[in-house]
């Protein structure tokens, strides 16, 4: 018998690491959900066993979660190909570190050159590194952000790709402009995977020109903030 190709395009395989709550991974499968994203989250992996953002995977659905804790003195070069390993095992389109707290090393980056993907809670390059949000309160600064960007080995400092930013407000806690922020990641992660899902990303990290998000009305934008020009 012959195969008719029924000519759908297939989704982009989504991995997904992370360390803690999840709120990114979240905001990531509730895009897909109202398909705001055009992809599937194919593996999720934590590296600690108690991170909540697995009973977030275990809800979805997830197909493939994985607790992956570094051995008690393994080495970052072993643990990095054991992640390596399990990550080609799903075949993903794109790895994404949505609150991924470990540098992910060269087995994992040369098997993915170009589709490995970071949120960082700051207008980099400014704020590299630990604790960016305090570091921006600490400099004063009038506008914080986020920025997702491509990982290469230059931690936070892989080409940049999309971000979004709000005005500090005078005396602002740390925890209200962390909870500003992380209300931006969840609109600049879905929509930075979506880009990929649309192939519009080239392994610099340039991104083609095509269709908006910024005309759809079903999505709620946090009001007062900026978005590059690629939303
Ligand atoms: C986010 O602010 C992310 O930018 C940072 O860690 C936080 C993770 O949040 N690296 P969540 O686990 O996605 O809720």
């Amino acid at each position: 018998m012959t195969s008719v190709s029924s000519g759908a395009k297939s989704s982009l395989r989504v991995a997904v690491l992370a360390s803690g709550n999840g709120s990114n991974l979240q905001a990531l499968l509730d895009r897909i959900a109202t398909r705001h994203v055009e992809a599937t989250v194919v593996l999720v992996v934590a590296d600690r066993a108690d991170a909540p953002v697995l009973a977030r995977a275990r809800k979805a659905k997830v197909p493939a979660i994985v607790a992956l804790p570094p051995e008690p003195g393994e080495k970052s070069a072993a643990f990095n190909q054991r992640l390596a390993d399990l990550l080609r095992a799903e075949r993903p389109d794109l790895v994404v570190l949505a609150g991924y707290m470990r540098i992910v090393g060269p087995p994992v980056l040369d098997a993915f050159p170009g589709r490995i993907v970071n949120i960082h809670p700051a207008l980099l390059p400014a704020f590299k590194g630990l604790k960016a949000v305090q570091q921006a309160i600490d400099a004063g600064v009038a506008e914080a952000g986020c920025t997702t960007h491509l990982v290469t080995a230059d931690l936070d400092g892989g080409p940049l790709l999309l971000q979004a930013g709000l005005k500090v407000r005078p005396g602002e806690p740390v925890e209200s402009l962390q909870k500003r922020i992380l209300a931006l990641e969840h609109l600049v992660l879905p929509r930075t995977v979506q880009l990929f899902a649309e192939g519009r990303v080239a392994a610099d990290g340039a991104i083609a020109p095509g269709p908006s998000w910024r005309t759809r009305t079903d999505l709620p934008f946090v009001s007062g903030a900026w978005y590059s020009d690629a939303f």
